[in-house]
């Protein structure tokens, strides 16, 4: 059943493991509101409380947009000088915290533009899937504004400095094809196979080990912190649980017993 979050802009469901999320706003291709962080914020809070959820997918809703970007017709009133953009950002922000903490798989599933603060989310998602016509750009220097700091830093992890500088600085947008080249997006297909790659990832995802992808999931986002920021204590730990776990019993009996494992997440 749909779980409607943020007056309906935002739209949750739960189907045998996979928990997806929609940007509902396809009038503004996607755009994201300040309502709309919240509704997520709320939904990423359920999902992870939810032993149901073991992975996440996020999309947009319609062919034309993953997310075009934060809702441009909310900046006079929300987000007018610096002030106002520090009010603005502790009213978003909490999404993007819950978004960047989350501790279960997240697959971003994009087809057609994903802008600015869209590419955002899809960069705080753990893998990118997307359609063979979506198109990509940071626009913010056409709009006088600038990326924040964590989201330039998440860029250059992923696609390197130059080609984070030359997205900034030219504000063009790349299609898909280069989006994979430059490493922004794990992989490209056919526009009439996109739900079917996804959801077939996703299903393979939510059959692993719970312990075992938390622990990966943080292992990866550690790893890309610098030395100075990173809790190699947490996953240590996370990889101990796993080794204490019943899944992991449960993984190597499936194994003997030729036949499929049932993790529970213990
Ligand atoms: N915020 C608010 N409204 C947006 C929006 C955004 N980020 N992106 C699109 N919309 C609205 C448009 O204003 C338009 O509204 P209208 O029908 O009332 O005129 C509607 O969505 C459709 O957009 P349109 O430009 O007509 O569609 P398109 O398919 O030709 O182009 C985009 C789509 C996404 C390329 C274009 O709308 C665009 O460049 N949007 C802004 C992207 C941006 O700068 N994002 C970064 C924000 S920080």
């Amino acid at each position: 059943m749909t779980q409607r979050y943020a007056d309906g802009k935002m739209l949750a469901e739960i189907d045998q493991g996979v928990g997806l999320i929609t940007f509902n706003q396809p009038e503004k291709r996607n755009a994201m509101s300040v309502g709309m962080w919240q509704g997520l914020t709320e939904i990423l809070d359920d999902f992870e409380a939810n032993d149901a959820v073991r992975v996440v997918i996020l999309t947009g809703a319609g062919h034309k947009a993953f997310v075009s970007g934060a809702d441009i017709s909310q900046f006079e009133q929300n987000r007018a000088n610096a002030n106002a953009q520090l009010e603005y950002d502790k009213l978003t922000s909490a999404g993007r915290a819950r978004l960047a903490l989350f501790s279960k798989p997240v697959i971003a599933r994009i087809r057609g533009y994903c802008l600015g603060g869209g590419i955002g989310i899809a960069m705080q998602a753990d893998l990118r899937i997307a359609a063979a016509d979506s198109e990509y750009g940071i626009p913010a220097a056409r709009l006088g504004i600038a990326y924040s700091f964590e989201m330039v830093r998440k860029l250059v992890s992923l696609v390197g400095p130059a080609h984070a500088r030359t997205m900034l600085f030219t504000g063009a947008r790349i299609d898909s094809a280069e989006a994979q080249r430059i490493g922004l997006v794990n992989q490209v297909v056919p526009d009439e196979d996109l739900t079917e790659t996804v959801l077939r990832m996703a299903r393979q995802i939510a059959d692993n080990a719970p312990l075992s992808l938390t622990a990966a999931k943080l292992a990866v986002n550690e790893a890309v912190k610098s030395e100075s920021e990173r809790d190699a204590a947490a996953v240590h730990a996370a990889v101990a649980a796993c080794f204490d776990s019943a899944d992991y019993r449960e993984g190597r009996t499936a194994f003997m017993e030729k036949r499929a494992p049932r993790f529970t997440g213990r």
